[in-house]
């Protein structure tokens, strides 16, 4: 860069100066460049350090440059390094001698936690709204299909029946402490660091907590060390974003099993079915593979952060500058993968006949005789290993559960009467249940109204 190198004696390499530039991921940080120099440089007046006359000079020049920004007329060039740089040259050639006086009490090291701050934030907000998007969906679908009744699992083995509306509610609860956790993460974000300069502060007239009111951050930082060389928040940001994209990875799973040939519980339209290039039956849920694909980058890119952030000397190191790509590109990814799976849910069907079909396995009533014996005085664990005795029973007899006789059922436990039969019912399983929170009829149409009232 041919800028601040009166002290060199020598230019910079010719094959350094795209290496140390970081142009390519600057290219997003522009208007959250040019809003902290508008602050800045409105601080800067707020204490003197510029006219009013200045002031308004260097405001109206990046008011241009954001504008030609907007209107794809203003390019980073990579010979000045990066979005600051780039800024203030052109801030020079559009204002003239004034445009010097805006990086006063400001480092490049202050400048660019404070554009990740910003950008972070517009992340934040898009992605809540993504969220929201999906949420909504997701809660349309379960309250479509309230009476879809399938089975559910545990180690993907049949357990016992459950609304396909109480599943689509689980994602639901998953989602909503993916928002919790970035409307927390907003708080720590949300600090100003422009006034730390290069990591000691300085003796000018600042004031950060003017630039930080200005720029609608509610606090600014406490130690000028630290505004410059943390980056926590990125981290913390690619957590609470790898950790929605694992949960939208999971659904992307449960999706694709539901729709197998084998499974047959839900289809996808062909708007969210791709072809394959050989066999002309296939449709294949290529966007649903893709989410749960795009979820393995999304925890590389943690892990990538906190590798780069572990063992950094205290201070700004220009390693941070490599903090930038992963937060733009999981904040892309997470914002995409989330409007997708709106679309796919938008696009699936319950296949509800097959779906109550595979619910009547009477082997999945098994836990309803335990409670049932239960109800009748039997210890649970006594109750568990009669019921466990019988089921062997009716496997190597070769007659389904439901079908025994109710004298075989009393040889396993006396207190078994008629009624007995009338449990091998999915649907009455369901009716049944209860406790709070669980898959039972009434709970999942009450979770249902309490989430439609959200
Ligand atoms: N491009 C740098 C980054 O992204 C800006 C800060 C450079 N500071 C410095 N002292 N070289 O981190």
């Amino acid at each position: 860069m041919e800028v601040l190198r009166k002290a060199f004696s020598q230019k910079l390499d010719q094959a350094l100066t795209e290496f140390v530039g970081s142009i390519d991921a600057d290219e997003f940080l522009v208007e959250a460049d040019i809003r902290g120099s508008i602050a800045h440089a409105t601080m800067l007046a707020g204490g003197g350090l510029l006219t009013a006359a200045q002031a308004d000079n260097i405001v109206g020049g990046l008011q241009t440059i954001l504008d030609l920004y907007k209107a794809g007329a203003f390019k980073l060039n990579p010979a000045f390094e990066d979005v600051h740089m780039n800024v203030e040259k052109k801030l020079q050639e559009l204002i003239g001698e004034d445009a010097l006086r805006l990086h006063t009490a400001r480092s490049r090291n202050d400048q660019v936690a404070l554009d990740i701050r910003l950008y972070a934030l517009g992340c934040i907000e898009a992605n809540l709204n993504d969220i929201n998007e999906l949420v909504e969906t997701i809660k349309v679908v379960a309250a479509e299909n309230i009476d879809a009744i399938l089975p559910g699992y545990t180690h993907l083995q049949r357990a016992q029946p459950v609304h396909f509306a109480h599943a689509l509610l689980a994602f639901v609860e998953m989602l909503e402490r993916d928002k919790a956790r970035l409307q927390d993460l907003t708080k720590r974000v949300a600090v100003s660091p422009l006034g730390a300069g290069a990591q000691a502060g300085t003796g000018l007239n600042i004031n950060p907590a003017l630039s930080a009111k200005l720029l609608g951050m509610p606090s600014h930082f406490a130690n000028s060390i630290d505004a410059v060389s943390d980056r926590d928040f990125v981290a913390e940001y690619l957590f609470v974003a790898a950790m929605c994209g694992v949960h939208l990875s999971q659904m992307a799973e449960t999706f694709i099993i539901y729709a197998s040939k084998e499974f047959s519980f839900i289809s996808f339209s062909d708007a969210v079915t791709t072809a394959s290039s050989l066999m002309p039956q296939k449709k294949n849920p290529d966007p649903v593979e893709l989410i749960r694909g795009k979820c393995g980058s999304m925890v590389g890119e943690l892990v990538n952060i906190l590798v780069t952030l572990k063992g950094l000397p205290l201070g700004y190191n220009r390693d941070l500058q490599e903090t930038k790509p992963p937060l733009i590109k999981t904040a892309k990814e997470i914002g995409n993968c989330l409007r997708v799976m709106t679309v796919v849910l938008q696009c699936l069907s319950v296949n509800k006949e097959t779906t109550l079909k595979a619910a009547y396995d009477a082997e999945m009533i098994s836990t309803d005789l335990v409670e049932y014996l239960v109800n009748k005085g039997v210890p649970f664990r006594k109750a568990h290993e009669d019921i466990s005795a019988l089921v062997a029973h009716a496997r190597e007899s070769g007659v389904p559960l439901n079908e025994l006789s109710l004298s075989a059922c009393q040889t396993f436990n006396q207190a078994f009467e008629s009624d007995l039969f009338k449990l091998f019912d999915p649907k009455g399983s369901l009716q049944a249940k209860t406790s709070p929170g669980s898959t039972g009829t009434e709970q999942v149409k009450a979770a249902l109204s309490k989430a439609a009232k959200i």
